[in-house]
């Protein structure tokens, strides 16, 4: 070749090369322009296609929860357990805390009057992330009471357009917090207020009936839901939908809780009639043992129970009986789930054998730290100290707990509280979302 017809092939590379780009870059612009809004079959148009790719990185531009207004807010460092990032975290919440930096009843009130505004502005996801979890309805029971915005945020990260949301706010709460947990419900065809209403009142029956309350409208949705989580409104998950689903998928059918022998001190807690007013208090009166064959177990609030066991609570005489004996006990709560999951007969339930003992670490319901298990591993403890401050001897997240959290196999954790943390619960926000859109850590 000569050197001119050297130079020509090279103008010609050059040529090519161009046309390429030009291409690819209509190409993508096309792939970009023309599939708006991004739907489940881009995202699902295999993992790592373009389509799928611009497709999640468009939804997550729109649905990104990152700390804006606080940027030196670093959640990737703070969930790798970073000490400075962790400190700062600190001052930047006790700005948020002087200045008052919460959304009020009032905001949800008028945020909520435009509901398609409210979902965008307010993040929502809206379409299902996969056609594994569209298939895999899950039902949720979430009985509130009080502190608006810790509601909003735990129902934004769980919401999805395939599952369900039954809320049971407490009769007693202000008409303004019932008010707007209405308008917020009323945004969605798949999150709704319970029939009935029961005033909660601590340790006692009421607590049990709101759950069934919601389950009993549950049962009657359209909805396939193929299992049943409940929650309170200071409990934040820690693994995506998708890590749920796949969860439950995996159960087949058996249920996960709490489930225990009691202490001797436990049993008082059904030895005795209590008697309900205004609050709980123990009597004298002994009542009858519990009319079932099986022993009893304790547990707590918080379960995760198949569409069937849900089912077989409402319709089997026997289970009815159990629930009527134990309207009169303290804390039914922590012992009337716990029971039938160890009872024969009941769908998901254990054998009660002493072989499936399942203490509330061991299951996958909720993680809670208590303060009397909080301590050094190494020397015995059951987790490491609390980092955000304690209320009723349970431990409200801080910072510093969420590298220790985020490794736990636990479908929720309890307690988050944007008014005690509001960084932690960004960071949650954060972790849970970027997990959401791209199926991977920060
Ligand atoms: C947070 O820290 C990581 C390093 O762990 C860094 O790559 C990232 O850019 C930081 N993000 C912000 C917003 O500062
Ligand atoms: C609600 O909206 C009204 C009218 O738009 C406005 O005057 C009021 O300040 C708003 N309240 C809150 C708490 O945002």
């Amino acid at each position: 070749m000569s050197r001119c017809d050297i130079r020509r092939h090279r103008y010609f590379s050059l040529y090519k090369f161009l046309i390429l780009v030009v291409l690819t870059f209509s190409g993508t612009f096309l792939i970009k322009y023309t599939h708006n809004p991004c739907k489940l079959e881009n995202i699902e148009d295999g993992t790592n296609s373009a389509r799928s790719q611009i497709c999640r990185d468009e939804l997550y531009d729109l649905v990104r929860l990152e700390p804006e207004e606080h940027s030196e807010l670093n959640c990737s460092k703070i969930l790798k357990g970073d000490p400075d990032a962790i400190k700062k975290a600190l001052e930047i919440n006790a700005a948020i805390k002087k200045d008052n930096l919460y959304l009020t009843e009032q905001m949800y009130l008028n945020l909520t009057t435009d509901c398609k505004h409210f979902r965008e502005f307010r993040k929502y996801i809206t379409i299902p992330m996969s056609k594994e979890e569209e298939d895999f309805p899950i039902a949720y029971s979430m009985v509130i009471h009080e502190n608006i915005e810790a509601f909003e945020r735990l129902l934004r990260a769980i919401y999805f357009p395939q599952n369900i949301y039954c809320i049971h706010v407490d009769e007693k709460s202000s008409a303004q917090f019932k008010e707007a947990v209405k308008a917020i419900t009323s945004c969605f065809d798949n999150v709704f207020v319970a029939s009935k209403l029961e005033q909660v009142i601590y340790a006692s029956w009421s607590r049990v009936q709101a759950d069934l309350n919601c389950m009993e409208d549950l049962l009657k949705s359209n909805i396939q839901w193929k299992y049943l989580l409940n929650t309170c409104g200071s409990d934040f998950p820690l693994k995506t939908n998708a890590e749920i689903v796949r969860v439950l998928k995996s159960l087949n059918g058996k249920n996960t809780m709490e489930s225990e022998r009691p202490s001797q001190l436990k049993q008082r807690r059904w030895k005795y009639h209590y008697e309900v007013s205004d609050h709980i208090s123990q009597t004298n009166t002994e009542k009858m043992p519990p009319p079932i064959a099986s022993p009893m177990f304790t547990g707590n609030a918080y379960i995760v129970v198949s569409r069937d066991f849900v089912r077989y609570i409402f319709e089997e005489p026997q289970v009815q009986k159990f629930i009527d004996w134990a309207k009169d006990t303290y804390s039914p709560d922590e012992h009337i789930w716990a029971s039938l999951n160890r009872m024969p007969g009941v769908p998901g339930s254990s054998p009660y054998s002493e072989k499936y003992e399942q203490s509330d670490m061991n299951s996958m319901a909720r993680m809670v730290k208590w303060s009397y298990q909080e301590g050094d591993i190494t020397k015995g403890a059951a987790y490491p100290p609390c980092t955000g401050l304690h209320r009723r001897a349970v431990c409200i997240y801080g910072a510093g707990d969420l590298s220790w959290l985020i490794k736990q196999h636990h479908l929720f954790a309890n307690k988050f509280d944007p008014k005690v943390d509001d960084t932690t619960m960004q960071c949650m926000e954060e972790y849970i979302r970027y997990k959401t859109l791209y199926r991977d850590h920060l």
